[in-house]
Order: C-alpha cells, then structure tokens, then sequence
C-alpha cells in the first residue's frame, strides 16, 4: 500500500507538495539521489505527461525531462505544434534508481515497492491538477494509471476513458526510442509522434 503522506500537509496544494516530496523517505532511493524531482507546470494545465523515473540529469537540474529522453519528447511536440509549457510533466517515481559505473550512472528501474511507495505523490499531482488529458510515457507510468496488466505494446496510442472528466493514453518512452538500433530509429520514432497526435486531435 502507498506510504502515507507527511503530516501535516494540504494535499489540494501543489508547492506543499513539492516542498512535502523533497524529505519523503518512503523508499530507499531518495539517499543516493541528488534530490527529488517533482512535478513541473501549470496547475491547471489540461494535459499531464507521465514518464518513468528522472535520469542523470534530471537527478542533477531537479527538474523532469531535461536530459536526452526530454529532448526527444520536446523534438516531437514541437513538431506537433503542442507546446510543453502548456502541460504539466512529472514520472510515477520522483528519484533517480542508478547503478554507478566509474564515473557514470546507469539507469536502473525501480522495482515494484519503490513505484508504489511513490504512488501518492502521482495520485495527489493529478488530484490537484485534474487534467483532461493523460499521456503515459512507458510502461512504468502506464501501470501506474490503468494497473499492472496493461500491455503496452498493444494498448499504446489509444484513448481510455478514466472518469468522466479524464481521458488517458500511453506510449513508449522516449528513452525507449533512443535505445533503439538504428535502422528503427525513423519508424520508432514516427510512430511515437502519431501518437502523440491524440493530443494534438483531442485539443
Ligand atoms: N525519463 C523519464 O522518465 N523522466 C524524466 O524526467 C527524464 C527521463
């Protein structure tokens, strides 16, 4: 079960929140972590961005999708006309879970408990924000919204009724792409940006 907020705590209150989320110890990941990376954007923005966890640099900057995935991502908004100031864009887990590697850090997920000891925090930033439009990047942030059985691979780039108020759809992960050889690397990518193009046809 998630770990229980902080008290005491307004948790309608975003920079509460964000202020609340920099000393959680509900995992382990916060020690080797630089700092938690919470949630940035409008509080009333109609579209939340779901990804994973905050890499090396994001680890780094405190803020999420600044390192080489983000580029990917802003690349294709960007051609997509949607602008990313406009959303809001956090991860299912707000510490960055490496393994050092001389003087590297490799990316390694989180597990299952550090995922669902981070649950409260996604679910208090989408209680806040109330978005209208959900988009999970990766399956991490999928199984975060629709559970633990939801395939990825053939589920992506469809909308799913939440409630009535809220759509969401998931996608693969930028960094997914990046990882990809390079002869996928054009179809992997394209068809990350169509779908995407939910948002752009939903807005
Ligand atoms: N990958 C993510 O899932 N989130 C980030 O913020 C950066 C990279």
């Amino acid at each position: 079960a998630p770990a229980p907020l902080p008290q005491p705590i307004a948790a309608d209150d975003l920079d509460a929140l964000r202020i609340a989320a920099r000393a959680c110890r509900a995992c382990p990941l916060w020690e080797p972590a630089t700092q938690t990376v919470f949630g940035e954007g409008p509080e009333d923005a109609e579209t939340v961005l779901i990804g994973e966890q905050p890499g090396d640099q994001e680890d780094l900057a405190g803020r999420p999708f600044v390192g080489p995935a983000g580029q990917v991502l802003d690349r294709a908004l960007g051609e997509l006309g949607l602008p990313r100031e406009a959303m809001y864009l956090t991860n299912a887990v707000k510490h960055f879970k490496f393994e050092p590697r001389g003087r590297m850090r490799l990316h390694k997920r989180a597990s299952v408990a550090e995922q669902n000891a981070c649950r409260h925090w996604l679910d208090a930033e989408i209680r806040r924000v109330k978005p209208r439009r959900i988009v999970c990047l990766g399956a991490t942030a999928a199984q975060a919204v629709f559970g633990r059985d939801f395939a990825l691979l053939r589920e992506r780039g469809r909308w799913i009724e939440l409630d009535a108020h809220t759509r969401a759809f998931a996608t693969v992960h930028p960094s997914y792409l990046l990882r990809l050889p390079a002869h996928e690397q054009d179809a992997g990518y394209a068809a990350f940006v169509r779908d995407l193009a939910l948002l752009r046809d939903a807005a």
